[in-house]
């Protein structure tokens, strides 16, 4: 459980590779929706996948969060000095 209300905004994380500066408690998901990042990854076939579910059971969210792939976008908080990457290698199925 995080303590959303004592946490110190704003703050930055790096999201592909560019620092962008976050104002206010979310989840990895909600920055990427805030910033029109709608492709967490590639299935297989290519084509990209985002979020269904917000709740950790759809998995479609999986993203890569310091150097750690599949990490559910919905289900992480952002946190000062964060590395974010969607798609690629090792988001891939
Ligand atoms: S959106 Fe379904 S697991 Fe994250």
């Amino acid at each position: 459980m995080i303590d959303v209300q004592h946490r110190q905004t704003p703050f930055q994380v790096c999201l592909n590779r560019e620092w962008i500066t976050v104002q206010q408690p979310m989840t990895v998901a909600a920055l990427l929706l805030s910033k029109n990042t709608l492709a967490t990854r590639a299935a297989v076939s290519g084509a990209t996948r985002f979020a269904v579910c917000g709740m950790g059971v759809c998995q479609e969210c999986r993203v890569t969060v310091d150097d750690q792939p599949h990490q559910l976008a919905c289900q992480v908080w952002c946190k000062e000095g964060m590395v974010i990457e969607t798609g690629g290698e090792n988001a891939r199925d």
